[in-house]
């Protein structure tokens, strides 16, 4: 298991909200994503302000266009300094492989991750799109494009993480979303897994919002995760 295994979702209306629940956030037990939501509201310079404080930025932009656009907005992502971004898989090989090519070239490369299939689909959505097969089968085979292309892992979820990383190997990492507390709803999330089995699973980063960021205290809530899997890797590795 990786020392910071937490993305903490920074899904905001505005650059003060995210800012203010950086401030009370501390790097060194967790990283931060940005999303559309947060993008879109207040523009890149939240990621400059993030960075400057210390955290690894996730941007979480999915980006799904013809290969030259695609290539364009990941030069420009990469050069800011994230830490890790990402494309849709279902965009294809060329896509993908512009993609990687065009964050190759900056002196500080970005974990570069493709988006499978959204743990907001069900099987049910999946056929009603188009989708041959279940979820499981069509996160399989975007993961394995995504590999082909060179990229360094994908986003999905922690149910698919076992075969995946048989699959594939251990160093292609693994992100997963759709990561809920016992107690939590599962909101518009359909393939749902908790902290301790996500890693069990095999996942390499989980990405938690709501379970954090809506929860009464989330810096304590972070905590109890955060010592939660320090404790069963401290297991696992006495095992
Ligand atoms: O609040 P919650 O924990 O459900 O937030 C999940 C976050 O992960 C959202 O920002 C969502 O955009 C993102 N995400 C996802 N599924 C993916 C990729 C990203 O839920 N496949």
């Amino acid at each position: 298991m990786n020392k910071k295994p937490i993305i903490v979702v920074l899904d905001f209306p505005d650059a003060k909200s995210a800012l203010d629940l950086a401030a009370r956030l501390d790097p060194a037990s967790c990283r931060v994503k940005v999303g559309k939501e947060l993008h879109t509201a207040a523009g890149p310079k939240v990621i400059d302000e993030l960075m400057q404080r210390g955290f690894d930025v996730f941007l979480d932009l999915k980006f799904h266009d013809i290969p030259n656009t695609v290539a364009s907005a990941c030069r420009i992502a990469a050069s800011q300094g994230v830490w890790m971004m990402n494309v849709h898989a279902s965009g294809g090989r060329r896509m993908m492989l512009a993609a990687r090519e065009a964050v190759d070239f900056t002196s500080v490369r970005p974990l570069l991750i493709g988006v499978t299939v959204l743990t907001s689909l069900s099987n049910l959505d999946m056929s009603e799109i188009g989708f041959v097969g279940t979820a499981a089968d069509n996160v399989m085979r975007l993961a394995t494009l995504t590999k082909e292309c060179g990229l360094d892992g994908v986003v999905c979820s922690a149910e698919e993480a076992t075969g995946l990383k048989a699959a594939l190997g251990a160093e292609f990492q693994l992100v997963t979303p759709g990561i809920r507390l016992d107690n939590d709803a599962k909101g518009d999330q359909q393939r749902v897994v908790t902290p301790i089995d996500a890693i069990r699973l095999g996942s390499d980063y989980l990405v938690i919002g709501r379970s954090i960021t809506h929860a009464k205290d989330p810096i304590a809530t972070l905590h109890s995760i955060n010592q939660q899997l320090a404790a069963m890797k401290s297991i696992t590795s006495t095992a």
